[in-house]
């Protein structure tokens, strides 16, 4: 398919592997290195990726496999994920990203997907493709030092030292328990799992090999690295299905006596600053944005999450890259969704970039009306859908892609 004269756009064969990771390293300034990659192809079918080519040359890629992820309240649906979206230095800003795109979702629209997740590496070139940011992340840095519980703290115990090889099956079991409740969460490929139990040297970032705690109902894997101002437990991975974990699990961290510092990331509602009687130790040092998603079919998708009270709006949705765009009447009962196309007037009027950021209960479309992303008629309304689209648990992502 020629969609920019001189550029073919078509699939990927197992021949264009050794070029494809040569721009994947090249675009992201990393060495993949034959295990991450045999990952990848794993995950990610080469088969179903798509590359430009220019000359006879591979100059953009993007791969893309259907996920099962968790939408509220513990729902799960199937989605496109895309990764490894890159193309070539010498080829930036001719339309090669857009024309890639342009295939990847009508080859998804094709496949009946209702929604396209990514994890995307940069903020200001998604939104005009309809996806919007839909998980916040805080990484936060802890004194642990100065860390005390409170009294109130629970201190069930049950946390057990184990090598990640011996905590393997049980980390998969707690880690399928919990993603069926948590927004955002999806399903782990073996794959996936095997490179995460492997703990590869290139993947450590610098730090130590994976060691882990597990408790019946949770889990925390980290590494030690060596900080300017000391040595620090990196929490790698913290899945927790019940409150007694989660304390247990963060007792067992500070118990670490020889790091100064824990560092880990948490969503907006981890309960970790109000066990401590100093909760300003819990220093957050940045926020990311996740995920991104994008509603692919509105009614869909939005049939496919359950509410947490009756509704009966009308959106007005504007999509710039796809044709979903529409008049859509959402009405709720006991928290399943009957949303149609309509005729009637529309009560909210809002780009699909910015459903997807509602879409998983963590961005709350007030924010999105005092920023003139989103028209409401009246506020009655606007607070009627932020309480119909929260969601019980913070969304979060399971793995990153
Ligand atoms: C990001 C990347 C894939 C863009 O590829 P590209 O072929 O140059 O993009 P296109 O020319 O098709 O641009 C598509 C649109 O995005 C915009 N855009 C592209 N890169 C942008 C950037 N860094 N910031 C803001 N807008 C950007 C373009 O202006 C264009 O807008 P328009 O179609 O509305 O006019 C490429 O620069 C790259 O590989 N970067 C390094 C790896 C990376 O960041 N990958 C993204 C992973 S999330």
């Amino acid at each position: 398919m020629t969609l920019i004269p001189g550029i073919t756009i078509r699939s990927a064969t197992e021949d264009d592997a050794a070029a494809i990771e040569l721009l994947g390293d090249t675009a992201f300034g990393m060495h993949t290195g034959p295990e991450h990659g045999d990952m990848i192809r794993h995950v990610f079918p080469t088969a179903e990726a798509i590359v430009a080519v220019d000359n006879g040359s591979i100059i953009g890629h993007i791969r893309s496999t259907t996920m099962t992820l968790t939408v509220p309240d513990e729902r799960t649906v199937e989605v496109c994920g895309i990764a490894g979206v890159s193309v070539a230095p010498t080829h930036r800003r001719r339309g090669i990203l857009r024309a890639m795109y342009t295939e990847q979702h009508r080859r998804t629209e094709a496949a009946g997907l209702p929604l396209t997740i990514f994890t995307v590496s940069q903020g200001a070139i998604y939104g005009r493709f309809g996806y919007g940011p839909t998980i916040r992340e805080n990484a936060v840095t802890i004194d642990r030092r100065f860390g005390e519980f409170l009294p109130s703290t629970p201190d069930p115990g049950g946390g057990t030292l184990r090598t990640v090889t011996d905590a393997a099956d049980s980390v998969r079991a707690i880690y399928d328990r919990w993603r069926r409740l948590v927004p955002g969460a999806q399903e782990r490929p073996n794959a996936r799992w095997d490179m995460m139990f492997a703990d590869p040297v290139p993947f450590r970032g610098g730090g130590t090999n994976l060691f882990a705690f597990v408790h019946p109902d949770g889990y925390a894997l980290y590494r030690y690295h060596h900080r300017e101002y000391g040595k620090t437990a990196v929490v790698a991975e913290m899945r927790t299905v019940t409150a007694d974990a989660h304390a247990a699990l963060w007792r067992a961290l500070f118990g670490l006596e020889l790091c100064t510092h824990i560092e880990a990331v948490l969503t907006d509602n981890d309960p970790l600053p109000y066990l401590l009687t100093d909760l300003r130790l819990v220093r957050t040092t940045s926020r990311h944005d996740g995920l991104w998603l994008r509603l692919m079919d509105v009614p869909a998708a939005l049939n496919a999450r359950s509410y947490r009270r009756d509704l009966d709006v009308v959106f007005a949705v504007t999509d710039p890259f796809r044709d979903a765009s529409g008049t859509f009447a959402l009405r709720v009962r006991d928290g399943i969704a009957d949303c149609t196309p309509t005729d009637r007037t529309a009560d909210i009027e809002l780009g699909i970039d910015v459903l997807g950021s509602m879409y998983l209960g963590a961005y709350p479309a007030r924010v999105f009306a005092a920023a003139n992303r989103l028209r409401a008629k009246d506020s009655g309304q606007l607070r009627a859908i932020d309480e119909a689209f929260g969601a019980e648990r913070d969304a979060e992502l399971g793995w990153f892609f």
